[in-house]
């Protein structure tokens, strides 16, 4: 089938390739022509394992184009929005422009049969309202929210846990989740729960599970929280009641919390939509859920500080991470790089290293000195603070080596992915996130 990809940003870039690599002829529009340039040549824009290997093939094949001209989408049957929605300056809501001016840039090109797929995440009610704004072209609106995960971006589109498509009623929604479950033929034929509601339902189901994914990380970092005062470790806690199958282990990792370009604008914008439905006090646990996990970096600090003897003044800090999550380069809201640029204003010498994440951050926060080398990163540090859990750090660093390397032996784990025993016994001060 034929398929058009509007923004070939994180999303649209990985949801084109994905598609060209099931068999589909992919066309991918984007007004930034660097980025169509690159992608044309192959090249991903931002790190994301396996996104090369089928930009390339799919290039190569003859499948998959990119190009800045809306009216390269003829001819195809279903046409993706994968634009993005971020955080309106200044504000909590979601900024719906880029949505708009894709669908409008897209209208003229419409066919009656064609089919327009949102895959942006959006505030409840955008669904309806562009539908109402294409009902002229005869072709028909559906929101297929995105699921996928940086760092398994590709995997999380070829093979998702499920797919979501909201539809309008009668025969137009009928003849569409036919054509969409056809789009997702791979899936669709290994049993893939393919879920067909309306729109509402749809744009819920995005936003919902991200806030309940936020919530779960939150509650364990609430529960780290307790843990400080009472001598409990929350490690042990999360892998006990883990185990309780209605609870499950993941996202119960407590450390310095969530960030990223998604659950912390996402649980905002679904706190300001409600607000604008008259429900704000049904979400109202959203705001302790974002204010948990920024209190979980004041922690990082805190134990860093407290381990310097109360001030970092003039101490070297060797920041290991700076991405928002290990396998991706993104440091959108990363709490990682908040942790060292909150050290920095303390007066501290930070020294951040990254194995993927150095040049987005230093784009970002100048101010700060980058190491690409780890063992350089470590070399006369006062105090060593793990932000990311990369596996540069988490299996790969031998205590004993980097207890030849620092200055003095202080490790804060901010994300509890290192072994407390075995840097104890290198002879180092080991401080976790809610434990002992
Ligand atoms: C998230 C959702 O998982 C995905 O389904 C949605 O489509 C987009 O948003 P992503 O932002 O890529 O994906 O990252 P995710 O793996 O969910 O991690 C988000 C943040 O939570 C990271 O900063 C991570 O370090 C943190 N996290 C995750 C924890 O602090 N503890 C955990 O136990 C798990």
């Amino acid at each position: 089938m034929r398929l058009s990809v509007i923004g070939c940003g994180y999303l649209g870039a990985v949801h084109a390739a994905a598609m060209a690599s099931i068999g589909h002829d992919v066309i991918g529009i984007d007004v930034d022509a660097a980025k169509v340039a690159a992608l044309s040549a192959g090249r991903a824009p931002f790190f994301e394992p396996g996104l090369t290997e089928i930009l390339e093939s799919g290039i190569q094949s003859g499948r998959l184009t990119f190009s800045t001209d809306f009216a390269d989408v003829a001819g195809a049957k279903v046409h993706f929005i994968g634009v993005g929605t971020p955080q309106v300056p200044g504000g909590y809501a979601a900024d719906l422009t880029y949505v708009d001016k894709a669908v409008d840039a897209l209208l003229p090109h419409l066919s009656s049969d064609d089919i327009v797929a949102g895959k942006s995440t959006v505030p409840v009610g955008t669904a309806a309202r562009l539908a109402e704004r294409i009902s002229g072209s005869g072709a028909t609106l559906v929101w297929n929210p995105e699921f996928l995960r940086e760092g398994w971006a590709v995997k999380d589109t070829i093979d998702p846990d499920r797919l979501v498509v909201g539809v309008p009623s009668g025969d137009a929604g009928a003849i569409a989740s036919d054509v969409l479950r056809e789009v997702y033929h791979p899936a669709v034929t290994q049993g893939t729960p393919f879920v067909i509601t309306d729109y509402a339902t749809a744009e819920l189901v995005k936003v919902s599970a991200n806030a309940f994914l936020a919530t779960k990380i939150s509650f364990i970092n609430a529960m780290a929280e307790i843990a400080e005062v009472t001598g409990a470790d929350v490690t042990m806690l999360a892998d006990a009641i883990g185990y309780d199958d209605r609870i499950g282990r993941k996202f119960l990792g407590a450390g310095i919390g969530f960030g990223g370009g998604c659950l912390p604008k996402d649980i905002r914008a679904f706190s300001a939509r409600a607000e604008e439905l008259g429900r704000g006090e049904s979400v109202a646990f959203l705001r302790q859920v974002d204010e948990i996990n920024l209190r979980r970096r004041e922690r990082a600090v805190r134990l860093v500080l407290d381990a310097l003897g109360g001030s970092a003044h003039g101490k070297k800090v060797t920041v290991l991470g700076a991405a928002f999550k290990p396998h991706s380069d993104d440091v959108r809201d990363s709490p990682a790089l908040d942790v060292a640029v909150r050290l920095h204003g303390l007066g501290a010498a930070v020294t951040v290293t990254d194995p993927e994440a150095i040049s987005n951050a230093r784009a970002l926060h100048p101010q700060l000195t980058y190491v690409r080398d780890r063992d350089e990163a470590l070399e006369g540090a006062d105090a060593v603070v793990v932000v990311t859990e990369w596996d540069e750090y988490r299996r790969q660093l031998d205590p004993a080596h980097a207890a030849g390397l620092v200055s003095r032996r202080i490790i804060i784990d901010g994300r509890n992915c290192l072994d407390p025993g075995a840097w104890r016994a290198a002879g180092f001060e080991y401080f976790g996130m809610g434990r002992p």
